[in-house]
């Protein structure tokens, strides 16, 4: 099989396309034809060592969100048969309820083989059927991105206000969960241009964070002074603050994120406003299986920036290390 194998911590051009010897299922386990994977800002986390408790491993091949096409199966496998199309959950031991430290033991493309190779694989426990109306690309973005910000909206309600950051893959797709939930929108991000592409996917205000550094003013103004009932938060202690001071009494931030970096975050900011905060990160696979019954019922399609050849793994990193991009990066392994 072809695989990518990244050698060098922090360097993209030691991102190798090798031959690898061709897996073969045992008991269990789904051998899957991987036709599409999408890159997260975790996979530059884990490029450049900085991915949680988890140590840079050289010759790991990369990313955890792919699909594809069963083309075998392992003894005992009831869930799927070959011909299957099927998408690959980020963290595969987590089926339902809440994360526990057990689930953190196989985290594919971090401590464990990812998907950027052609061939994968996986336990059938650990994969989904693709939804219908989504093509192998479009379903590649779902595993991390998708699924964080589903879970990210769940107790948002009809007429509810919701402030989403940045155009990036999360933030995108809980502006998408978030309308068809029945919110408004207010999203903040770095560009005009971008500002334009937002309010045309449905963002009811956008703000520029870059013009107006003092945004959370600008969003308490676009609520009447209220503030926002929800916040997805992917800035992380540097925005933390300012999403504190825009968000209503009673209202409630999830954490998802730390892409601002730096600041400081004074623990009185909660008090003062009274809201609750909750860290979010992925869901079960039982989150998965109804997001997709969701983008099923109400055709809904992600936001794909770019696709890349799978040849081109290493300008696919790039373009998504450089920030331009809006919505999801994807590479199609076909060939
Ligand atoms: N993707 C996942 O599966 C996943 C799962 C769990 C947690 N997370 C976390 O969620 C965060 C976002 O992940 P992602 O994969 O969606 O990232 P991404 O696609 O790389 O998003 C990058 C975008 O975020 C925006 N941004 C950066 N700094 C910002 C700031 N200070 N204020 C507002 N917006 C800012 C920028 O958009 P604009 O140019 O439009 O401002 C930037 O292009 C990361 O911290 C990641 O670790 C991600």
């Amino acid at each position: 099989m072809q695989a990518f194998h990244l050698r060098r911590q922090g360097d993209i051009d030691s991102l190798e396309l090798e031959t690898d010897t061709d897996p073969t299922p045992t008991k269990g386990e789904v051998l899957v034809r991987v036709r599409a994977s999408s890159l997260n800002y975790r996979d530059i986390m884990i490029l450049e060592g900085r991915y949680g408790r988890v140590p840079f491993i050289p010759g790991l091949i990369p990313l955890s969100d792919g699909s594809g096409e069963v083309i075998a199966v392992g003894e005992g496998v009831t869930r799927f048969r070959s011909g299957d199309r099927v998408v690959l959950t980020a963290l595969p031991c987590w089926l339902a309820g809440k994360i526990t430290p057990e689930i953190l033991i196989d985290q594919p493309g971090a401590n464990r083989p990812g998907v950027l190779s052609d061939l994968k694989i996986v336990h059938e426990d650990a994969l989904v059927a693709l939804p219908e109306p989504l093509s192998f690309e479009e379903a590649a973005t779902l595993p991390g991105a998708a699924v964080t910000a589903w879970v990210a909206v769940e107790h948002v309600r009809p007429g509810e206000t919701v402030l989403v950051q940045g155009t990036g893959g999360v933030s995108l797709f809980a502006l998408l969960f978030a309308k068809s939930a029945g919110a408004r929108v207010i999203a903040i991000t770095s560009s005009d241009e971008k500002a334009e592409r937002l309010k045309a996917l449905g963002a009811d205000e956008v703000v520029n964070y870059q013009r107006q550094p003092e945004w959370h003013l600008a969003v308490r103004e676009a609520t009447s002074g209220r503030g926002v009932d929800h916040v997805i938060e992917i800035g992380g202690v540097g925005t933390l603050e300012r999403s504190i001071q825009a968000t209503a009494m009673a209202g409630h931030i999830e954490l998802i994120g730390t892409l601002a970096g730096g600041g400081s975050l004074d623990a009185a900011a909660f008090a003062r406003n009274i809201v609750t905060m909750r860290w979010a990160s992925v869901g079960s696979r039982g989150d998965f299986e109804a997001m997709n019954r969701a983008i099923a019922v109400q055709h809904l399609h992600p936001v794909i920036d770019r696709i890349f050849p799978f040849v081109e793994a290493r300008q696919a990193y790039r373009h998504f290390q450089s920030r331009s991009h809006f919505g999801k990066v994807v590479i199609r392994h076909d060939g």
